[in-house]
């Protein structure tokens, strides 16, 4: 009897056979552990590249990594209020927030975007809960002020973060979604900067990792990216006005994130189609690693 023809494989599914395999150690080591991702709105541009970060937040929540996501909305919040007539002002990359401008922050980050991006990841399959920091007191905060004193408004700096209420949800398989907002002991509410509560949600879990998705391929200096940001260096970068606006809150936050014991910070590029997945499962780190001293100075690999 002549014998059945062996099955052909493509190359096409020995690509797939390879690239799944070669993530499995990555899965295997960051089953249980949990990723805080920062979403910022200055990447929320194009309906493609959401639709693709939603599919790298569901299939890492899929492979068991508890995800929980802080999203920015920098961009739609300026013209939002710009449309009401409302001008815009930061201070070291943070927004002035008088009342009017809360009503937009809380419009516009609780109420549009926050249930946006639920409906993105919903849509992929994965589940999602969308709350801001005023649920169940997520984020107790006080206000913020710059170290010269001066305030900035209706601006929150977190003191406290309900890691019970995270901790529930991340049980029940579900991604946090938050809108940085928060209140005070007496329920007044206060607009946070994603990047300061996406850190101090980071800490607070005792986060694997913190990634920050913007709309810049890392931190530059001199045009060049840098692999690698270390502490010493950073307050220099922001002292000489090389890294300004929105990076400055980014930079500082990742070194508090850094000093509370969170292992990992980094800046991806969310402009670059899966930028997230390719992040976390190859060797090769694309953006920028925070770290506190140089130790390796030539290579690194996020996954170390
Ligand atoms: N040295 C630097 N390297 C890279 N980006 C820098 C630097 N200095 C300033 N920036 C600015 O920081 C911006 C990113 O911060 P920004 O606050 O605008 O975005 P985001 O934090 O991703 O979004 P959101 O504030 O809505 O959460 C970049 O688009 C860039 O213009
Ligand atoms: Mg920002």
């Amino acid at each position: 009897m002549k014998a059945a023809p062996k099955p052909v494989v493509t190359s096409r599914q020995m690509a797939i056979e390879q690239v799944l395999i070669e993530a499995l150690p990555y899965i295997r080591r960051f089953e249980g552990t949990t990723f805080v991702v920062k979403y910022g709105g200055a990447a929320m541009t194009d309906d493609a590249l959401k639709a693709k970060f939603a599919q790298d937040l569901t299939l890492l929540r899929k492979v068991g990594i508890n995800v929980v996501l802080v999203h920015g909305g920098g961009k739609e919040i300026t013209s939002m209020a710009e449309r009401l007539g409302i001008t815009s002002e930061f201070v070291q990359g943070q927004r002035i927030t008088s009342e009017a401008m809360m009503n937009v922050v809380q419009m516009t980050l609780a109420g549009k975007l926050n249930q946006d991006i639920v409906q993105l990841i919903s849509r992929q399959g994965g589940r999602a809960v969308g709350v801001s920091g005023v649920d169940d007191e997520l984020l107790r905060v006080k206000p913020f002020t710059l170290p010269s004193g001066e305030s900035l408004g209706l601006v929150g700096e977190v003191e406290q973060v309900n890691t019970a209420f995270i901790d529930l949800l991340c049980k029940s398989g579900i991604i946090p979604v938050i809108a940085p907002l928060g209140t005070d002991e007496r329920g007044n509410l206060y607009n946070v900067n994603a990047d300061t509560a996406a850190s101090s949600i980071a800490s607070a879990l005792g986060a694997e990792k913190l990634i920050y998705i913007s709309d810049v391929a890392g931190v530059y200096v001199d045009g060049m990216i840098l692999k690698t940001v270390v502490k010493e260096n950073a307050a220099e970068f922001i002292e000489k006005g090389v890294i300004t606006g929105g990076m400055i809150p980014k930079v500082l936050s990742a070194f508090e994130t850094l000093d509370a014991g969170v292992k990992k910070v980094h800046l991806v590029d969310g402009t670059f189609a899966h930028a997230l997945l390719l992040e976390v499962f190859t060797d090769d780190g694309i953006g920028t690693q925070f770290v506190l001293k140089h130790e390796r100075d030539d290579h690194y690999s996020i996954n170390d």
